[in-house]
């Protein structure tokens, strides 16, 4: 009796380990809070991020795994009203000396001025490829989604589904691409107000305090691995491309909603642009 009590106390609890890792996100399993002394929480039975900020400090989380290609998506709610000053993070980085990183930066604002989505790459630890956009719908009211798809052939940055920047491997021309280094994914908020509200001229109003960004819904799709090689071809997002609809609808936000490009920053490169800008 007792044995047969046991046994469906643990097929119950099977039955709903189950449910739990099968559902697509859970950031118990998937990620580790690494900073802020509390103020970085795992909510809704691992559902939900909360991050804040403080006059004392900011918060963090990364994965715990590491990937070498992905497609990775994360739901985002930046921090409503006055933001200014704060840094809300969403970047793949590797931890080598010569590291790559994807970034995507959420520059806060005063109530009822943008947000700056500030995004770079780094190959081998050179970046100097900022492109910032406004974005078309207001980020502190609800969720959306921003994605960063990192395949052999090129790192797209999307938002809610649009791609947004395009960075090819152009490594045959001589332009350095992440290819080799895996990036493990990380988030933050932080206090950034030294650079960046309007060039570091609007400061945090830590009356406002804490400041609250919230992360939900993260999906990894990466590679498995066999004969030491990345066996992703399968993947649909492996092979997707930035052509016909899709380049229509990244022109369309680039022409309306991107503040900077550093390709068109000509007296930034007096020796001249980067060569990933000439091949475009
Ligand atoms: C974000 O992605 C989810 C899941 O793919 C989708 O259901 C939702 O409609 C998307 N939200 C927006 C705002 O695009
Ligand atoms: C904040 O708003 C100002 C004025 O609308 C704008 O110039 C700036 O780009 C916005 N973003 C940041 C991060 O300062
Ligand atoms: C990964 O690849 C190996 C070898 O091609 C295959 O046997 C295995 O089923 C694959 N696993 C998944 C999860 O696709």
């Amino acid at each position: 009796m007792e044995f047969s009590i046991g046994a469906f106390v643990l097929y119950i609890v099977s039955v709903f380990s189950l449910i739990c890792f099968t559902h697509g996100d859970n950031f118990y399993k998937d990620v580790d809070i690494t900073w802020g002394d509390g103020r970085g929480k795992i909510l809704e039975n691992g559902n939900l991020i909360s991050l804040s900020l403080d006059s004392s400090s900011g918060s963090g989380f990364k994965s715990k795994r590491e990937y070498l290609f992905a497609k990775v998506d994360m739901q985002i709610k930046l921090v409503p009203g006055n933001s200014a000053g704060t840094v809300t993070t969403f970047y793949l980085r590797s931890m080598q000396p010569k590291h790559d990183e994807i970034d995507l930066e959420f520059l806060g604002n005063v109530s009822g001025s943008p947000y700056t989505l500030h995004t770079n790459v780094f190959t081998q630890a050179v970046g100097n490829r900022e492109m910032q956009f406004n974005l078309w719908f207001d980020p502190t009211r609800n969720f959306h989604n921003y994605t960063i798809l990192w395949s052999a052939h090129h790192v797209i940055i999307l938002v809610d589904g649009i791609p947004i920047r395009d960075f090819k491997n152009n490594e045959k021309k001589g332009v350095l691409f992440p290819t080799f280094q895996p990036l493990r994914m990380y988030a933050s908020l932080w206090n950034g107000d030294s650079w960046a509200t309007q060039g570091g001229r609007v400061k945090t109003d830590w009356s406002k305090a804490p400041f609250v960004a919230m992360y939900r819904n993260y999906k990894v799709d990466t590679c498995n691995w066999s004969g030491g090689k990345p066996n992703c071809h399968k993947k649909p997002w492996w092979s997707y491309e930035v052509t016909g609809n899709r380049y229509k609808q990244m022109r369309w936000v680039q022409r309306k909603f991107m503040i900077y490009n550093y390709c068109d920053d000509v007296k930034r490169f007096p020796q001249g642009l980067p060569l990933e800008c000439k091949l475009r």
